[in-house]
């Protein structure tokens, strides 16, 4: 084991699990499958729409920025087309018209390094679980993935901090809250759930700079990070929701104390249920 990667998040370790990926697997031709992508203009959501599109997939890049969306999409070859959409948005989600689609992907995330607001939720819950959940209530969709984070793994389910992170607001602390959130909301919902490891997107180097200089050397590249994403989007039909990694189901508590507390989750989803009303 390489000993910058004890997990296996990083690219040791995805070279070590893609042993046992099945090879014929990838090459069928995914023709016919229409998938969207929030936060597509980059990073692992640049990463997967190229994948999905260049075996025949039509692939909606939703980008919150028009110009940068389709700065990426003139990069990635095939059916490609960009729809704007700010996932912590309220109108930006009304606003957004798709066809039915075969899998919908939840990929937009950030950290944040302060507290900030939109819409008066705190930035991090409004895009990784309020926004996410309201945009999957509103789409018709066959199959949601939602990418969570190997980070989710170290926070037990607490509704209060994730929807008002206690100060002073330690960013890191508020992402892995809110992708402990979207494990659960995931498996409530009958989603697809799945975390990337640790690939190297802008997120990653603009975020959390010290670590990125530290595991620079093994990071995954974003198709590697990306991977899982498409081999979930191209199962015909979707596998029974589960948390993945590498291809492979893995335990949503490896940490014993991070199970929640009873009643915790359906106060997750009472809470968010609380927001259909105001999404009209
Ligand atoms: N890379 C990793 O090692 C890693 C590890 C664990 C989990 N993840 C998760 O993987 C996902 C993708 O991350 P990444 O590493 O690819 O980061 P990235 O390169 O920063 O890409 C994130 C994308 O999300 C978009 N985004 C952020 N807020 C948005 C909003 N409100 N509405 C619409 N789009 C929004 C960004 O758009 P702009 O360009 O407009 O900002 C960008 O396109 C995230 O959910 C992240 O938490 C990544």
């Amino acid at each position: 084991m390489h000993p910058l990667d004890p997990f296996g998040f990083g690219r040791p370790g995805f070279e070590r699990h893609a042993r046992f990926f099945r090879a014929e697997e990838d090459k069928a031709s995914l023709s016919g499958l229409v998938v969207a992508i929030t936060g597509a203009n980059g990073g692992l959501g640049m990463a997967a729409s190229m994948a999905l599109a260049a075996r025949g997939a039509t692939v909606f890049m939703l980008c919150r920025d028009r110009k940068r969306g389709e700065a990426a999409a003139a990069q990635v070859r095939g059916d490609v087309r960009v729809a704007v959409l700010d996932v912590a948005r309220r109108e930006s989600r009304a606003a957004l018209v798709l066809p039915e689609l075969d899998v919908l992907v939840h990929n937009a995330g950030a950290l944040h390094a302060n507290r900030e607001e939109v819409e008066g939720l705190e930035t991090t819950v409004a895009t990784h679980v309020v926004g996410p959940y309201l945009l999957s209530r509103r789409l018709q969709s066959r199959h949601s993935i939602w990418v969570s984070s190997g980070g989710g793994l170290t926070q037990k389910l607490d509704v209060a901090a994730t929807f008002d992170p206690p100060l002073p607001f330690d960013g890191v602390k508020a992402y892995a809250r809110c992708k402990r959130a979207q494990l659960v909301l995931a498996r409530r919902l009958g989603h697809s759930v799945m975390h990337p490891g640790w690939a190297d997107t802008g997120g990653v180097s603009g975020s959390l700079p010290a670590f990125h200089r530290l595991t620079r050397s093994i990071l995954r590249s974003p198709a590697q990070g990306a991977d899982t994403i498409v081999w979930l989007a191209a199962q015909r039909p979707p596998p029974p929701p589960n948390f993945w990694f590498d291809r492979q189901i893995v335990a949503e508590n490896p940490l014993p104390w991070t199970r929640a507390a009873a009643g915790e989750e359906d106060r997750l989803m009472e809470r968010l249920e609380g927001f259909l009303d105001r999404e009209g």
